[in-house]
């Protein structure tokens, strides 16, 4: 089964395969892809370790990343750059991107100022990375105290999501994926999609063939939080407004990750403590009903998540917002439910948010 979307910005145009083909098809799909180009794969260690021997790389083509958020620093990134030079790419070539959203990340970027820009491919082996990071063309490395706060904006050639990589990845993983894909379900009609998805009630339905990684139902699902997150992106590439609702649960959730630097949550969990919290906000300043609060909250539980036990330190986490890329002047944005499946851009001054981590 494959399902082919389409991005296209003002620069660029792109394809985006999701499909449950074999891996020799995925390895012929990436030569194509790549052919009469020089090309730098980076691969996670993790993935090295599991799939090395079903495609058909050259070891001199590697590059491996060790698996961690915090491998996406600019140590590492300066190493691809060294290495790209070492194999002679040239503004023709190509990297290509095999992993979850670290190396998605750092590779987009490398590619992305490499020669002042060259090709690549995102082909992304984690949930998290299918349906949001690996789509989109943000690009990043972090550093220790802000996370992806060096990044651009940088489409790549093409996106092959193949759902087989799903198979050996851990629970807690493939539940921090579900944290991403659950953000789609509040956001559906900010994003303006041709046709009602009704991604909340299919999320609501189909959970236990989700949680049982039922095939068809998982291409599905990645298809209706890539048709959300396109029509965003090619609506607002560069995040001048609507493309911000993605960022639904993430103020707090970067801030989480940080102060417990990257090692405590995953991106995912993170994103689900941050969407409880707002929602839970939303719901006592009035922007949401108690019915949609509780079916919302209900959802949520529904995948096992629950909201974090208040052992994070309001100062600590207002500082750090404070630093986010979403902040403006004093004032910093958050994403707060307003209507049912709807979100809009609030700015609070500090006292505001004192109080809101206060209560
Ligand atoms: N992860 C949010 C975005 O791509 O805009």
């Amino acid at each position: 089964m494959k399902q082919v979307l389409n991005v296209k910005t003002d620069n660029s145009e792109y394809a985006i395969e999701i499909s449950d083909n074999s891996f020799e098809k995925l390895n012929k799909e990436i030569n194509e892809a790549t052919k009469g180009q020089k090309r730098l794969i980076v691969i996670s260690q993790k993935v090295y370790n599991l799939y090395y021997d079903r495609f058909g790389f050259s070891k001199d083509e590697l590059f491996v990343l060790k698996d961690g958020e915090k491998e996406k620093n600019y140590k590492n990134y300066l190493k691809i750059i060294n290495r790209a030079l070492e194999l002679g790419l040239t503004r023709k070539d190509v990297m290509v991107a095999l992993g979850g959203g670290v190396v998605g990340d750092i590779t987009g970027f490398a590619a992305s100022t490499y020669m002042r820009g060259i090709d690549y491919i995102q082909v992304p082996t984690t949930l998290l990375s299918a349906v949001d990071s690996s789509v989109g063309g943000k690009t990043a490395i972090d550093l220790d105290e802000a996370k992806n706060i060096i990044g651009t904006f940088y489409q790549p050639k093409a996106v092959f999501i193949n759902i087989n990589f799903l198979n050996t990845l851990d629970k807690r993983q493939f539940l921090s994926g579900l944290g991403e894909v659950l953000k789609y379900a509040f956001i559906e009609e900010n994003c303006d999609y041709d046709s009602a998805l009704y991604l909340f009630e299919f999320l609501t339905l189909a959970c236990e063939k989700i949680l049982q990684k039922e095939p068809i139902t998982i291409i599905r699902m990645i298809e209706y939080c890539l048709n959300l997150k396109t029509t965003v992106v090619n609506q607002d590439e560069k995040e001048s407004g609507l493309r911000k609702v993605l960022n639904f649960g993430h103020t707090f959730a970067h801030a989480l990750e940080t102060i417990t630097k990257y090692k405590k949550y995953t991106h995912g969990e993170a994103v689900v403590y941050g969407m409880f919290f707002i929602l839970n906000w939303a719901y006592k300043k009035e922007f949401i009903t108690y019915s949609y609060y509780r079916l919302s909250i209900e959802l949520l539980e529904k995948y096992g998540f629950k909201p974090l036990d208040k052992d994070f330190l309001p100062d600590k986490i207002f500082s750090i917002m404070k630093k986010d890329k979403k902040a403006v002047g004093d004032n910093i944005t958050f994403i707060v439910p307003c209507a049912k499946k709807r979100v809009k851009e609030v700015k609070l001054s500090p006292a505001e948010v004192m109080s809101m981590l206060n209560s």
